[in-house]
């Protein structure tokens, strides 16, 4: 992929960007562990479930590079990784309720194995967690972007439940409900590198607009693999999002771009299958190719990419290079990736 806008390609892969974060990362799911700990038993019987059950700790990450891409290098950047991801982690509890996905990182969903009632509530107990390790860590700047997120997270979700079977939802709204759900979360995560490296609100900026396009095109993405990847890649199953009366940008090109013999099979398959479209899903992807539907919004998950990137260019020449750089392929990442 080449571009007006891009960086000269990294010098760093994202091999080596994984390699220098692992000792952090290590750290990070010992403090997964230890903050589950509640005397309450079934809270770490789901928690140590889902934090075993692995997930990319793509949030995480990016909390570290960033913070280390400012000049930070403590032990906040630790609480905060897993902050964020108790965030995540309770949203996808909560989704997987919503959705009534029987998997997740490639296991039994938490809702399939204790059931919905447990979900929910240990959901709320993660959302709560990450409460007390703001307030404990207590800094104001923080505190305002980690929460910023949460509520555009939760009305991300309920914009998404009620655009349900909408097959008129536009590119246009689609793109407002990934910002919500998914892009504004990861823009906090590299926000709060900035705050922790005591940059001024400029640096902070940028790089919430690094996170902010990186978010969008990991969206992007999913949604493109929900209708193309080998379940046990993604370790979710393939087409849920059809099943679910989800619309995402895959099937917004594919009904607008469709002829009207075509969209009245697509109709049929949303309406007329009682949310289990199996065996539809064939006609559908089959559709999809013919109009090039994935390719569409693998394409524009890279524009996004791209942007992301430039936003690199823009960072103080004092910022540490091979940060800068693994940001970089973190964001190739994004969209090369098959899970
Ligand atoms: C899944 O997020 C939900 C989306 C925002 C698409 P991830 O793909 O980061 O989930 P894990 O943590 O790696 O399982
Ligand atoms: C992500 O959306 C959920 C949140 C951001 C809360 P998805 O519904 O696409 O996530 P998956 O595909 O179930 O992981
Ligand atoms: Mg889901
Ligand atoms: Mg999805």
């Amino acid at each position: 992929m080449s571009s007006p806008f891009s960086i000269p390609k990294s010098e760093v892969s994202y091999t080596e960007v994984l390699e220098n974060l692992q000792p952090d990362l290590e750290a990070v799911e010992e403090a997964l562990t230890t903050h589950l700990n509640s005397d309450v038993p079934l809270i770490p019987s789901i928690g140590h479930y889902l934090a075993r059950g692995g997930g990319k700790r793509i949030r995480p990450s990016l909390v570290l590079l960033s913070s280390k891409l400012c000049g930070y290098d403590g032990e906040r950047s630790i609480t905060h990784s897993c902050l964020v991801e108790f965030i995540h982690t309770a949203t996808l509890l909560h989704d997987d309720v919503v959705d009534a996905s029987e998997m997740r990182r490639g296991s039994p969903s938490a809702n399939a194995k204790w059931g919905n009632e447990a979900s929910v509530l240990v959901g709320d107990y993660l959302f709560a967690k990450s409460l007390w390790l703001m307030a404990t860590d207590n800094d104001p700047s923080i505190i305002r972007v980690v929460s910023d997120a949460t509520v555009h997270l939760s009305e991300g979700e309920v914009l998404q439940l009620l655009n349900e079977y909408n097959l008129a939802s536009t590119e246009e709204s689609y793109l407002e409900v990934i910002y919500r759900k998914t892009a504004a979360l990861i823009a906090t995560c590299c926000r709060i590198g900035a705050i922790l490296g005591n940059m001024p609100q400029d640096v902070e900026e940028r790089l919430g607009e690094f996170g902010t396009n990186l978010g969008y095109a990991f969206q992007l993405v999913d949604d493109a693999l929900d209708y193309m990847a080998r379940a046990d890649h993604i370790g979710k199953p393939i087409g849920q999002d059809l099943s679910d009366g989800n619309v995402t940008l895959p099937l917004i090109h594919l009904y607008r771009s469709a002829e009207e013999e075509e969209r009245q099979l697509i109709r049929q398959v949303f309406f007329e299958s009682n949310g289990t479209p199996d065996g539809k899903l064939d006609d559908i992807l089959a559709l999809m190719k013919k109009h090039g539907a994935i390719e569409y919004t693998i394409a524009r998950a890279r524009e996004y990419v791209e942007r992301a990137q430039a936003t690199l260019q823009d960072l103080p020449e004092t910022l540490d290079p091979f940060y800068q750089n693994a940001l970089h392929a973190f964001a190739n990442y994004i969209v090369e990736r098959d899970q």
